[in-house]
């Protein structure tokens, strides 16, 4: 059997690193395609560096653009390699532009689809990553389900042919790296464990929206007279932050490039709490056994906040009141 897999971004690299190896179990042949949505060191290649991923055998090199540009560009050139390959399956992961174009191009050319992390939801459904979600999971043939919700979410769309509940590859690799991850940040910085906040912020609703931008980034200029706030920084995230003149506010932080995944988990691994809206992290922070101010209007990981382990906070105010609603819940993650 031979299948192609095709990742992208950040988070579908660190997926990878755990299929890949299932693959290689079950001796499937997997052809790995790099659509190139992302190509910083920082944002890609480290990722298979220190994960042992195997080369890419072919790179898009799609780059940056708009959300058509990425989807249609990925669409044209992985064309081309499934015609060329004619695999038995295409594996895509998660809720890139990069995962959309994958599924469609599968589903076009009639090869079945197999989606990792299917069935996940959150509003606003007009975020670019709700709807190549959306698409994706209702071309895909196989839909691998990370939770019970996940499984619900498709059913409430008419979608329960080829679902399975799989569990999540995010937790298989956290067990797998644990061993490995890296605390040298904590010296790099002169921290001490318990002392410090981690935070990311990259989503376009809170990066694009300059108001909303500001409002972050006051609310941690505020944390950061009680505690160090160690901030890797997103390319797209960094970009807003110099065209809207905002770099004065990062004064009193730890602006930092962005880290591989052994390095952001021992960083996690030691912190007072995480404050982030990636979907990623707000549950890699819980596999930590910390918790998580989530800067959405609402979360995939719905679970998490059911429970009252994480907090959401919608980034969508200006108002003071909400400066401090996110310096204030703070405290409290600090005191429980
Ligand atoms: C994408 C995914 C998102 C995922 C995130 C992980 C979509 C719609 N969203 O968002 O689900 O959580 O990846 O990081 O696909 N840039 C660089 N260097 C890079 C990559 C990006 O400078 O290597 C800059 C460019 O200015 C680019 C911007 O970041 O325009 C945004 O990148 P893009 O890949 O479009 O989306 P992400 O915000 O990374």
């Amino acid at each position: 059997m031979k299948v192609v897999s095709l990742v992208g971004a950040r988070p579908q690299i660190i997926k990878e690193a755990v299929v890949q190896e299932e693959l290689q179990k079950h001796e499937i042949e997997e052809v790995l395609v790099h659509s190139g949505q992302h190509y910083d060191y920082d944002m890609s290649d480290v990722f298979f560096k220190v994960l042992k991923i195997g080369e890419p055998d072919y790179n898009l090199g799609v780059g940056s653009g708009t959300h058509g540009e990425i989807t249609g560009r990925t669409m044209i050139a992985f064309e081309q390699v499934v015609m060329k390959e004619k695999p038995d399956a295409i594996l895509v992961y998660g809720d890139t532009d990069t995962t959309v174009a994958g599924a469609l191009v599968g589903a076009k050319l009639k090869i079945p689809v197999a989606h990792v992390e299917a069935g996940i939801r959150q509003e606003p459904h007009n975020m670019p990553e709700e709807i190549n979600r959306k698409v994706t999971d209702h071309v895909s043939d196989l839909l691998f389900a990370p939770s019970k919700l996940a499984m619900e979410n498709l059913a409430r769309e008419g979608v329960t042919k080829g679902v399975y509940f799989v569990g999540d590859v995010m937790y298989d690799l956290f067990l797998k790296m644990k061993p490995h991850f890296d605390y040298s940040v904590i010296d790099e910085l002169s921290l001490q464990e318990g002392n410090y906040v981690v935070v990311t912020i990259h989503r376009d609703f809170n990066t694009d929206d300059p108001a909303c931008l500001k409002w972050i980034l006051d609310g941690l200029r505020e944390l950061s007279k009680q505690l160090r706030v160690v901030f890797p920084m997103h390319p797209r995230t960094k970009k807003r932050i110099q065209q809207f003149g905002f770099g004065h506010v990062l004064e009193g932080l730890e602006a930092i490039q962005p880290l591989d995944y052994l390095k952001l988990m021992g960083l996690v691994m030691h912190s007072a709490f995480v404050i982030t809206d990636s979907g990623g992290l707000q549950k890699e922070t819980y596999f930590c056994g910390k918790r998580a101010l989530v800067v959405m209007p609402d979360t995939g990981w719905r679970e998490l906040v059911d429970t009252g382990w994480n907090v959401l906070v919608d980034g969508h105010g200006s108002s003071l009141v909400l400066v401090w609603r996110l310096f204030d819940i703070g405290n409290f993650l600090i005191e429980h």
